[in-house]
């Protein structure tokens, strides 16, 4: 197989946050359409919850396990708002050309204390040998140690690009990359490489619930990717041609993270 690429669309991209359950269909178009003219292959989408994960999953406390029987219902609420917005990014891909297939995250993981513990990856291979596209997704996932949490989109792009040896790693979010502070003016600066320890300013999600952990989860995760010689980028998904940019290896405006 050719160098993978993986691609996470962040929650913040795919839907508006502070709104309940909102897609952001022509931002889903528009991306799709970029991911068709790039002709990128083997490609793995992820996306994350956005305003139809985070904030079920709060009310329920999912992210914690069971801790009383009456969170059930919130657990499965959880999977089934997920499939609904895999299914909706799953069904716009296709009316673009991108030969996308859905297996959403609680359908391939099991955690232990909220890490990827096991995956049934059998069917997702099927489909990238198949030349076709998987999409998956941040979830409602069973753990083995407490019954049920929230496992992170950006966890489930780093396992699978480790995993299959991806060459490139792609996060879109909804601001340009990361940003570090300067005492001297007082100002926000982008920083076009991310080595781990300078110091950060969170501004993804515009401040709404987040179960997973923002920006510094993200990146966490990330340098762990890159620490294995994958190319690392934090992106804009709002600003059209940005991801077109980096799948078709021009400069653009972005953090490249490198340990
Ligand atoms: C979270 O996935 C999934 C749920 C809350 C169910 P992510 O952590 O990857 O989601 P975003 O990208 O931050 O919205």
């Amino acid at each position: 197989m050719d160098a993978m690429t993986v691609v996470k669309l962040g929650g913040s991209v795919v839907t508006e946050k502070s709104k309940p359950l909102s897609f952001r269909r022509d931002v889903v178009v528009r991306l799709a359409r970029e991911l068709k003219q790039s002709h990128v292959s083997p490609l793995i989408l992820v996306h994350g919850g956005g305003s139809f994960g985070h904030p079920v999953a709060q009310e329920h406390r999912i992210k914690g396990g069971l801790e009383r029987a009456d969170q059930i219902p919130g657990f499965a609420r959880t999977v089934l708002q997920m499939r609904d917005l895999n299914g909706r990014i799953v069904e716009v891909a296709n009316e673009l050309g991108v030969r996308a297939v859905g297996f959403p995250g609680s359908t391939m993981f099991v955690t232990e204390k909220g890490r990827i513990a096991s995956a049934s990856l059998d069917a997702f291979l099927s489909c990238l040998e198949a030349r076709m596209t998987p999409v998956t997704c941040g979830d409602a996932v069973f753990d083995r140690a407490k019954t049920f949490t929230i496992l992170s989109g950006d966890q489930i792009a780093v396992y699978l690009s480790i995993r299959l040896k991806a060459q490139r790693l792609i996060f879109l979010v909804d601001v340009d990359g990361v940003y570090t502070f300067n005492p001297a003016t007082q100002e926000r600066v982008l920083i076009p490489a991310y080595h781990g320890s300078e110091r950060l300013v969170p501004l993804e999600g515009g401040g709404q619930e987040d179960v997973t952990g923002g920006i510094v989860g993200k990146l966490d995760e990330a340098l762990a990717a890159a620490e294995r010689g994958i190319e690392v980028y934090v992106a804009n998904g709002l600003v059209p041609g940005r991801l077109l940019d980096l799948l078709s290896s021009r400069k653009t405006i972005c953090t490249r993270i490198s340990p």
